[in-house]
């Protein structure tokens, strides 16, 4: 295949209305697994359940004010900024579209995972059959972009594991993957043209066989200032940080890079170099690069001060206006909304001639509720083709703090609230 046609595929396996997509079309029968009209037959690796296939559509980091999208466009605007080219323009780019089913081979063999290594185990991830899975992580889509002939990208999305359920683990959660290569004069910049890329030498703990030692210090250089960067901008320069090695089959040297937080050290991403066998099989055998892999929920519980990773999936208005209209460098603690249920009842009403102030209508709603109303907002406005008469209609969404309301008790003041409307502004409930 040319190099053409793969980026092509790529491309088409980014799925431009994905945004839109809400629910999948999931269907279970004896023999298959179908979803969204793609059928996969079912053998004995088959685990996935309805209820995971369910998150599948749900793209909590493409959704507008969502914190995990904040978040993305956070690193993504830090990429651009860090990383131009001569011209000024990003030399990274971003792939947040992926496809989060993918073969078996990418997730695993393409990274060069032991066929006996843990992360394989069905008790460990989400096997459609034994040839697709649900990506358990971003780096299932390295070795293809590096095969398209990309040389700096970031991956986003959705990643599936199957874990423990607790404030800090869900079975569904997003990762960022940052990738970057360099050819050799991209290495040893204006040094001594002696110096060398590649060597028939020994892997040690601080290098493959494949690279000189001069190589691997540079990559884990440059790696480690990208990163450092990176958390810096995210939480601020005076983060305490600190990298512990580690192991991955795909990189070697492997870290970790932790922060300090609440006085605990917290493990925020895996990176190293990258396998040199996975450019030679990826066909760009003349480069070397470097590889990170972070997860977004991590961060962004931190950065946020979000106690618990269920709230990223709330349909709950009281978790998502936090955040709502913020930019991606807007400073956002969220305050804990009541763990009881909301309620809302709609009022619409004509508005009188020279309308009404907002402010006026808040007012009156937090006069005659109090505590128990959470939230006001305007759902829909028209205007009367004929007469011309203006409509509006406000959500108002009522939460006790201490106890479950029932509807007869908040129908009795959502009643209320539309009498005084009616006295007090002059409108016509609808
Ligand atoms: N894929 C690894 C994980 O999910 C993270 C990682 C990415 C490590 C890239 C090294 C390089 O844990």
């Amino acid at each position: 295949m040319t190099l053409l046609m793969k980026s092509l595929r790529i491309f088409a396996n980014q799925c431009r209305n994905c945004t839109t997509k809400s629910t999948p079309s999931i269907e279970f029968t004896a023999s298959t697994v179908n979803i969204d009209g793609r059928k996969f037959s079912r053998d004995k690796w088959t685990n996935v359940t309805p209820n995971i296939l369910k998150h599948l559509n749900r793209n909590l980091h493409l959704k507008p004010g969502h914190p995990l999208c904040l978040l993305r466009e956070n690193i993504i605007s830090f990429m651009y900024k860090s990383f131009p080219n001569r011209a000024g323009n990003p030399i990274f780019s971003i792939y947040d579209r992926l496809d989060p089913i993918v073969t078996t081979k990418k997730n695993f063999d393409s990274l060069l995972i032991p066929d006996d290594h843990p992360s394989r185990k069905p008790s460990d991830c989400y096997y459609l059959n034994k040839d697709f899975i649900l990506r358990g992580h971003t780096s299932a889509h390295q070795e293809e972009l590096i095969a398209s002939g990309l040389d700096s990208f970031v991956v986003m999305g959705d990643v599936y594991r199957r874990d423990e359920i607790d404030a800090s683990h869900f079975p569904v959660f997003h990762q960022a993957e940052g990738v970057r290569l360099f050819a050799k004069h991209q290495i040893f910049d204006d040094e001594k043209q002696s110096a060398e890329l590649f060597e028939d030498g020994k892997r040690t703990p601080l290098k493959q066989e494949y690279h000189t030692e001069i190589t691997s210090k540079k990559l884990q250089h440059d790696l480690k200032t990208c990163l450092t960067k990176l958390v810096h901008h995210l939480f601020g320069t005076d983060v305490e940080t600190r990298w512990t090695e580690t192991y991955f089959p795909f990189t070697h040297p492997s870290f970790e890079l932790e922060v300090k937080f609440q006085d605990k050290w917290l493990e925020l991403l895996g990176c190293g170099v990258i396998e040199q066998q996975i450019l030679y099989n990826a066909g760009v055998p003349d480069k070397v690069g470097w590889a990170f892999g972070l997860g977004l929920e991590r961060i962004a519980m931190r950065l946020y001060e979000i106690p618990d990773i269920r709230l990223f999936w709330s349909n709950d208005t009281g978790f998502l206006s936090q955040f709502e209209g913020a930019t991606p460098d807007k400073k956002i603690k969220y305050k804990a909304v009541s763990q009881y249920p909301q309620c809302f009842n709609d009022v619409s009403f004509w508005l009188p001639e020279g309308g009404i102030n907002p402010s006026d209508l808040y007012e009156i709603v937090r006069g005659v509720g109090g505590d128990i109303v959470e939230q006001v907002r305007l759902v829909d406005e028209f205007v009367h083709p004929k007469n011309k008469k203006r409509s509006q209609c406000y959500r108002i969404i009522y939460r006790h703090m201490e106890r479950t309301l029932n509807q007869a008790e908040v129908n009795e003041v959502h009643k209320r609230i539309e009498g005084q409307l009616t006295s007090e502004l002059g409108v016509t409930i609808r």
